[in-house]
């Protein structure tokens, strides 16, 4: 028996908001690409992505607004956080954008971002979105370091906080020569294998709220009549 045709599957497209954090890692060059690669295979999963970027000063040496997607994918930086409050009752925006997001991606997350998350420091606008994260949220995120930077033993105390502390799903750097001219691991993952992550976490967090609800997930996925 065949699965039922779609008459019309742009109404099963569910909008999807990503946060991307963007830090001084030089793999930031790649933010860009990530914003079109989560875009391109949430469209495969039927999710119309929107995307905001949360970039720290220094991220924003490496890529440039005119690099990104004109649609659907907004940059916001720490001189936006306090250009949108001015007095009480204004939007703070970071938590804004907290509340906006369905999920975070911190791609690349550099040795200082890492540092200052895993001990709860929030002095720029992506660290105060993190620290005040809604836990019920999926998190990700890339490290992207020197490889010196990478096997300091301070590094992996900090990966365990991230991961088992504070949930996030650490998508690990792979090995290749470096941007600095070493050659070891710490270089961050392609972007098409971050988005994978991203779209899978959304694909997952969807299920999880749709079992929370009690909708028999089993029947939406049937190919039966
Ligand atoms: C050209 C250049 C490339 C850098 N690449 C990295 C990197 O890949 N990973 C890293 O952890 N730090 C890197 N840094 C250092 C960070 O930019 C620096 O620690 C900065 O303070 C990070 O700030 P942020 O975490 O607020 O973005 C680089 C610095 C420069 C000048």
């Amino acid at each position: 028996m065949s699965a039922p045709q779609n008459t019309n599957p742009a109404a099963e497209m569910r909008t999807k908001r990503v946060l991307i954090g963007a830090t001084g890692s030089v793999a930031s060059i790649k933010v860009p690409l990530l914003a079109k690669s989560i875009i391109a295979q949430g469209h495969d999963k039927n999710m119309q992505i929107e995307i905001a970027i949360a970039a720290s000063n220094s991220a924003l040496h490496f890529f440039r607004q005119e690099q990104l997607p004109e649609e659907n994918v907004t940059l916001y930086t720490d001189k936006d956080e306090w250009a949108k409050w001015k007095k009480i009752g204004d939007p703070v925006l970071h938590i804004e954008l907290r509340k906006w997001a369905d999920i975070c991606v911190v791609a690349p997350l550099d040795a200082n971002t890492m540092a200052k998350v895993a001990n709860g420091f929030c002095d720029n606008m992506l660290t105060c979105v993190l620290r005040a994260w809604d836990m019920s949220k999926p998190r990700v995120v890339c490290p992207a370091m020197n490889p010196m930077m990478w096997e300091h033993p301070i590094t992996d105390a900090q990966l365990v906080v991230l991961r088992d502390q504070l949930g996030f799903h650490v998508v690990s750097p792979i090995s290749k020569g470096l941007a600095c001219g070493d050659v070891g691991m710490g270089a961050m993952a392609e972007p098409e294998v971050i988005a994978k992550v991203v779209v899978e976490q959304l694909v997952a967090a969807d299920l999880s709220t749709a079992a929370t609800n009690g909708v028999d997930v089993s029947e939406t996925k049937t190919t039966e009549p």
